[in-house]
């Protein structure tokens, strides 16, 4: 269950169907982004024993940014540069320096990007099913996987400290729900 305190902005929708094309250029980063997040996870003293729950994570990010790449190709689409999330950026600002701590934020920003994309892709699996239904099925074919790591990441972060997972977990939730109101006009999923 997604723990959001803010709904999506009412904007977010009509704003990304406008701009298919170059929204699906941003989610093939967004892919390339979360397989190296897995990766970089994996630096982690906490995390060693997970290296290969983590790697698993980073091949499905692969596979998933293979995924949109191959969509991309077939609709004639160039890939291009990628656009600056300022809520993804602002999430991971907030990542705090010092071993325990910095691994435990790192896992609970990694976590909500996880759930938001979860969220949205739903919202775009429904949305899309008239307007373009292959889209649609393939939105719909990644919310499972993104809510799994969504929630791997989350109980990673409880294994290594429960107490402080709740109390980042309460920080970023409200950091969340002010980024995510903040006005973006740029053709992004976050
Ligand atoms: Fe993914
Ligand atoms: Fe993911």
């Amino acid at each position: 269950m997604l723990l959001f305190r803010e709904k999506v902005p009412a904007e977010w929708l009509p704003k990304v169907l406008a701009n298919l094309p170059a929204v699906l250029v941003d989610h093939a980063h967004l892919e390339r982004k979360a397989a190296t997040s897995a990766l970089n996870l994996e630096k982690y003293r906490d995390l060693y024993s997970r290296v290969e729950e983590l790697n698993a994570i980073a091949i499905e990010e692969l596979q998933h940014f293979q995924l949109v790449l191959n969509l991309l190709k077939h609709r004639g689409i160039p890939f291009g540069q990628p656009y600056p999330s300022p809520w993804i950026a602002g999430l991971m600002k907030s990542v705090r320096h010092g071993v325990k701590q910095q691994a435990i934020d790192h896992l609970v920003a990694c976590s909500l990007i996880e759930g938001r994309s979860c969220e949205k892709f739903q919202f775009l699996a429904s949305e899309l099913k008239t307007i373009d239904a292959e889209l649609s099925t393939f939105y719909a074919s990644l919310v499972e996987s993104e809510g799994n790591h969504y929630a791997t990441y989350l109980l990673m972060a409880r294994s290594i400290d429960d107490a402080e997972t709740d109390r980042r977990l309460d920080f970023y939730l409200d950091l969340d729900a002010k980024l995510i109101r903040e006005p973006n006009p740029l053709p992004i999923l976050h």
